[in-house]
């Protein structure tokens, strides 16, 4: 299975943590985000990844780079780990120019992915999911033979930062979607059903990329050249069984990263009483370092283009 990971966006609203890294080498608890997403491209099957990569992001290509100069060190065991997973599957990058959208770096696997179809995982999504949540969703490609989206419920107050789906449902939690629609305001969305970044697509994806106007920003959005192919072919959605952690803002990765560092039983214990006293309401002592105040950033792109 060949597997495209998109992670040439800017990360500007983790600015200015991401300003010379890129978000997806941020650690979670004590590996990069990309090694979880590439662990769960090959848990799923991927015998070849292709990382779309952009200005700035050298450090992923390094990160995936065999440890030769430490290769007779027995006392490094996560990284004979991640080389063992370097081996696993051919990891190729390739660069977007521009950070254009989604869609845009999608297509920039169009050679690589050639006549075959393909996963999608976003560089800045871990999914925790049995079977993996890629396997969940080539085994639907596999029976319909049509691209698969990963979909799940969202609050109300949440659709307007997804793209949505609309269509029958075909079999218990797949639906053949009928409208897609980017970010739509709460009373014109068909359904509840977002997008949240996994998929399954099929060559025909690029010509539709190719047919899709950019939006009001200049970018090309994966929703919208959905929309166009689900006119010509089917195009199913599917929700899956697990967990979805985005880590886009700091706010997300800081809770991801409690909740990780909590399911290890070393850093529980001794995270425990340091949460306790901060829920006693104890104050930081002024020693510590506080983190910079910044604004919330408005989103310029939809989940389900993330
Ligand atoms: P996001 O929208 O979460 O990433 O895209 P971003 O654009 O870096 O975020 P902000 O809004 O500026 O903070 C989801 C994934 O898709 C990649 C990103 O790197 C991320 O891993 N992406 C996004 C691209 O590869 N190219 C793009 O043009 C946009």
């Amino acid at each position: 299975m060949k597997v495209v990971i998109p992670a040439a966006g800017l990360g500007t609203r983790f600015l200015p943590a991401t300003k010379s890294q890129p978000k997806e080498m941020l650690p979670m608890v004590d590996r990069p985000i990309i090694q979880y997403v590439v662990e769960e491209a090959v848990a799923s099957g991927a015998d070849d990844i292709l990382i779309v990569t952009g200005r700035g992001k050298r450090a992923l290509e390094d990160h995936f780079d065999l440890s030769l100069e430490l290769a007779d060190r027995d006392d490094l065991p996560e990284l004979r780990e991640l080389d063992e997973l370097s081996r696993r599957a051919r990891i190729h990058f390739v660069r977007q120019r521009e950070p254009r959208g989604l869609a845009n770096a999608i297509e920039c696997a169009r050679f690589h992915t050639g006549k075959e179809p393909f996963g999608v995982l976003l560089g800045d999504t871990i999914n925790v999911c049995d079977p993996p949540l890629l396997r969940q969703l080539w085994d639907r490609y596999e029976r319909y033979h049509a691209p698969v989206l990963a979909v799940e419920s969202v609050p109300d107050e949440k659709v307007r930062d997804y793209g949505i789906v609309d269509g029958p449902e075909v079999e218990p939690g797949v639906y053949r979607c009928e409208r897609l629609v980017e970010k739509p305001p709460l009373a014109d969305a068909p359904s509840r059903l977002g997008i949240t970044g996994a998929y399954v697509l099929t060559p025909e994806i690029y010509d539709a990329i190719d047919r899709t106007r950019p939006d009001a920003h200049g970018e090309v959005q994966l929703t919208d050249a959905l929309q166009l192919l689900a006119r010509d072919r089917p195009v199913y959605a599917a929700t899956f069984r697990g967990t979805r952690y985005d880590i886009g803002d700091r706010y997300l990765w800081l809770r991801t990263n409690l909740v990780f560092a909590w399911n290890s039983a070393e850093l529980r214990d001794r995270l425990r009483p340091v949460l306790e006293t901060l829920l006693e309401g104890s104050r930081a002592t002024p020693s510590e370092p506080r983190p910079h105040r910044s604004r919330r950033r408005p989103k310029s792109r939809s989940r389900a283009e993330r």
